[in-house]
């Protein structure tokens, strides 16, 4: 979500609408706005004047400007990418507590809020909408209410209370000159100007008013009024942020001082995983997906499943079967959309067919599942965007909390949909109690190690880009995987076709000898994902199909684990991969290829973010 804060002597409305429209690139679901009204309450005290609207920022404004808001000189806006909650004005930001006293925005996922809002309702309050941020908000009220101090304590013992990821802005309508911000886990940044000061998801919210920034560490709470800016930690001990100076023109500051939203998304992984995996756990630790919507029952009567997706979505279902066969022993099968109705496929109530779509408007995997559930199959999807059309017509959804992804070519919405796949098989088996709960524990543990790892793996950014522009002349390049490493083979190839426009292949390394290695010629650049090094037989073919290439002249480029000292004779490159299991391997392999691609076509001149004929969504069939 884009979030934004405003204090000081110009119109709040202004200087809000339009941080929000440079923000929309956040999230386009809704958009609101909240302002002090000071000449609209009793005595010194004013009142929260709001408006919000679902659908893009123009919505919100046709609003304005029918009915205008008074005149203020504080306050919050937002931009929201739904999380909790369908798209709809009612869950639109802002929230107000229940006395109309504070208004907040939020960007993230309040993990307990669900314990906090049985307290409210225990207390007979009426929720308006199912948001966790208007919990947050009833809260903040209350705590503020009660005292002592102002809004900026009241902060302070609220996000004591919240687990999970938050930014959060809110006002007081009882204290007009002053907005107050936390941040754990999700971004939050302060404009420093002359006799005002701002507050935003990024500094995109406020480039055209300053360019002196302050930035803020974990679990920090900030209170700006027009001449001030305090930080403090959660329990009120002062503190600082990191003051520094943009030089970014006003469209890399969109993208974060990135030249391309692509490369931006790539970075955003390790968060985007990390929020794909907040809140999947009980307090006793068993995996709990609260838009499963599918009963145990349901699930235990399951004895086929059909993945159904289309590009990049679909090499994710690849790697889905792989990992729900080995972990629940259910047989899966996956199969492009556009293929799947046209062949008659066999389906009844116990298949579960489960549709990936990063759009949730995909027309080739709509009329899927509207195939499968026209034949009496449950439908499962699995999909980024809240109240989008494909969750909408399902039986149950995993949502992958991945954020708004603005480049044509999908990265953290793979990545995402990896970790919802792998989240779907081990809930599968706890479920039908084909895997112990400790093993399960111990997966869904290793899992919440990516993203650290997922950030050592970006840390090499530099030496992928300078393969990468090693091979800016080259005609063709090959891909080669095995197990779990196939599909992702299969992505790399499909990522150098849509950004830099070149032949690439994607191949199961042991089908190399059955066909594709007439290819194999003097120079050929042939990328290697090689399987952790494990008791299987795996490592040891892969290490015998890069032989047969290379033997033939081909140059190989090895993603190997780290440790991994036997690929190193065989390989012309190796770049390092952090030790995972095989079937979580992918969710590392594939960001070197993506950097990969995107560094290639960048040096190749083309438009990384919308490449020629492609499309972010495809709503034709
Ligand atoms: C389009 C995009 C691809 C995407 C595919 C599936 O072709 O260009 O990047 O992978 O659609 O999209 P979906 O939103 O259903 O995951």
């Amino acid at each position: 979500c884009g979030i934004v804060g405003y204090v000081g002597p110009k119109q709040a409305e202004q200087v809000v609408l339009a941080g929000l429209r440079r923000m929309e690139y956040r999230g386009y679901d809704s958009a609101g706005i909240g302002l002090v009204d000071t000449a609209g309450g009793a005595g010194d005290s004013g009142r929260i004047a709001w408006a919000k609207k679902s659908g893009k920022l123009a919505n919100l404004e046709k609003v304005l400007a029918e009915s205008p808001l008074p005149p203020a000189t504080t306050g919050v806006g937002h931009t929201r990418w739904a999380t909790h909650g369908a798209p709809n004005d009612v869950n639109a930001h802002p929230h107000l507590g229940t006395e109309g006293r504070v208004a907040l925005v939020h960007n993230g996922i309040i993990e307990n809020f669900a314990e906090l809002r049985a307290v409210l309702e225990a207390d007979g309050l009426v929720l308006a909408s199912e948001t966790d941020t208007e919990v947050v908000s009833h809260v903040l009220e209350r705590e503020l209410a009660a005292g002592p101090g102002t809004l900026t304590e009241a902060m302070q013992r609220t996000c004591r209370q919240l687990e999970g990821a938050f930014t959060l802005v809110a006002v007081d309508a009882h204290d007009p000159e002053r907005v107050v911000a936390a941040r754990r886990n999700s971004p939050l940044v302060v404009g420093l100007g002359d006799g005002e000061n701002f507050l935003g998801s990024d500094v995109a919210a406020f480039i055209e008013h300053t360019r002196d920034a302050l930035e803020l560490g974990q679990d920090q709470v900030v209170t700006i009024t027009r001449d001030a800016v305090e930080v403090s930690d959660f329990s009120g001990a002062p503190s600082e942020g990191k003051a520094y100076h943009v030089d970014w023109d006003l469209s890399a500051a969109e993208k974060e001082g990135h030249d391309w939203f692509m490369r931006k998304e790539i970075f955003e992984q390790p968060r985007a995983v990390a929020d794909a995996l907040l809140g999947r756990r009980d307090a006793t630790g068993r995996l709990m997906l609260d838009e499963m919507r599918l009963s145990d029952q349901e699930l235990r009567d399951i004895d086929k499943i059909i993945i159904i997706a289309a590009g990049t979505s679909f090499y994710a279902g690849m790697v889905a079967k792989y990992a729900i066969e080995h972990w629940t022993r259910v047989p899966v099968e996956v199969e492009l959309a556009s293929e799947f109705r046209y062949r008659d496929p066999i389906l009844d109530y116990s298949t579960l067919v489960v549709a990936i779509s990063q759009s949730g408007e995909t027309a080739d995997t709509l009329q899927a599942i509207r195939h499968a559930r026209g034949q009496r199959s449950k439908v499962l999807a699995i999909c980024n965007t809240n109240g989008s059309t494909i969750p909408r017509e399902s039986d149950a959804v995993i949502y992958t909390h991945a954020g708004p992804e603005i480049a044509v070519a999908s990265t953290k919405g793979f990545v995402t949909q990896l970790v919802a796949c792998y989240l779907l098989a081990l809930y599968l088996a706890q479920v039908k109690g084909t895997r112990y709960g400790d093993e399960i524990t111990q997966i869904v543990n290793q899992l919440e190690a990516v993203p650290a790892q997922l950030q050592q793996v970006l840390d090499d950014a530099p030496a992928i880009y300078e393969l990468a522009r090693q091979h800016t002349g080259a005609r063709s390049i090959l891909f080669l995987g095995r197990h779990a490493g196939y599909p992702v083979a299969l992505e790399g190839a499909l990522k150098l076709k849509e950004l830099a426009y070149l032949h690439a292949e994607g191949f199961a390394a042991g089908e190399l000898k059955h066909g594709p290695i007439a290819l194999i010629e003097e120079g050929l650049p042939v990328l290697c994902v090689v399987p952790p090094q494990g008791r299987d037989q795996l490592h040891d073919k892969m290490l015998s199909g890069i032989q047969e290439v290379r033997a033939r002249g081909a140059k190989a480029i090895c993603l190997a684990e780290e440790g991994d000292e036997r690929v190193a004779p065989y390989a012309d490159h190796v770049v390092r991969l952090p030790r995972v299991p095989v079937l979580l391997q992918p969710l590392l392999a594939v960001v070197p290829l993506q950097l990969f691609a995107c560094e290639l076509a960048t040096v190749l001149g083309h438009d990384v973010d919308q490449p020629r004929n492609l499309a972010k969504s495809v709503t034709v069939e």
